[in-house]
């Protein structure tokens, strides 16, 4: 199988960590006998080829960072350019988030499945996980701990072509962390997170308080 892989990150490649995601995957599929060519929504440069390349591909994969709560703005202007296949490609995705708990990636898993039908397309699932903040701050091992799981999910991609196994919903982690641990998490943000980010505002010159609620 050859899969068209499109990082929807409007991040340049070199500090996006959908990137280094797609690195790992890409090394799973290959394991597993397929291979892939990759482009980034983030260089405008590339629309015309990727536009060339999504209407001649049989299997599609976009790979999508969380912002706030939904797909970013950029891969959907993109997209939006993009004419709509005839049922005759299958697309899954990869949808990653900061934080960790696998519910707040699911607005965006339903859009995805509307996304598909816009797009002309055969639905493959999503992969969706989240604690990726991360990665483009690690280098080697540390990074590999984070994106090596995504080789695995990249050999089973390149063997079934979807996201439907147990082990790739599984992949997500909790979906909802316990009520000790999100009021720990809760007490944190309103402490020392909220000081450290207030500090950092005011190194910006920011003099409007971080909680100001105009509307
Ligand atoms: C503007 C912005 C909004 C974000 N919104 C969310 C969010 O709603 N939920 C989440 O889990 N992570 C959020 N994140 C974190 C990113 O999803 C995460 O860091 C991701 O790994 C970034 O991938 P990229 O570097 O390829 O863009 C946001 C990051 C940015 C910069």
């Amino acid at each position: 199988m050859h899969v068209l892989i499109i990082n929807g990150s409007p991040r340049i490649k070199a500090h996006s960590n959908t990137d280094k995601i797609i690195d790992k995957f890409g090394e799973g599929l290959k394991e597993a006998g397929s291979t892939y060519e990759q482009y980034e929504v983030s260089d405008r440069k590339q629309w015309d080829a990727i536009r060339d390349a999504f209407a001649k591909a049989e299997s599609i994969l976009i790979a999508i960072p969380l912002y706030v709560e939904n797909i970013p703005g950029l891969l959907i202007e993109f997209l939006e350019t993009v004419p709509a296949r005839q049922g005759d490609a299958d697309i899954a995705y990869i949808l990653q988030g900061g934080f960790a708990e696998g519910i707040q990636l699911r607005c965006g898993e339903e859009y995805l499945k509307i996304l598909t039908k816009q797009l002309g397309c055969n639905y493959k699932g999503t992969l969706v996980k989240g604690d990726n903040f991360s990665i483009r701050f690690f280098e080697g091992k540390q990074r590999d701990k984070v994106t090596g799981p995504y080789k695995n999910m990249g050999v089973i991609f390149g063997k079934n072509g979807d996201f439907n196994s147990e082990e790739c919903k599984k992949f997500t982690g909790p979906e909802i962390f316990p009520a000790l641990t999100r009021l720990l998490i809760g007490t944190i943000f309103k402490t020392v997170a909220k000081k450290g980010f207030a500090q950092i505002a005011k190194g910006w010159d920011c003099t409007t308080p971080l909680d100001f609620r105009p509307y």
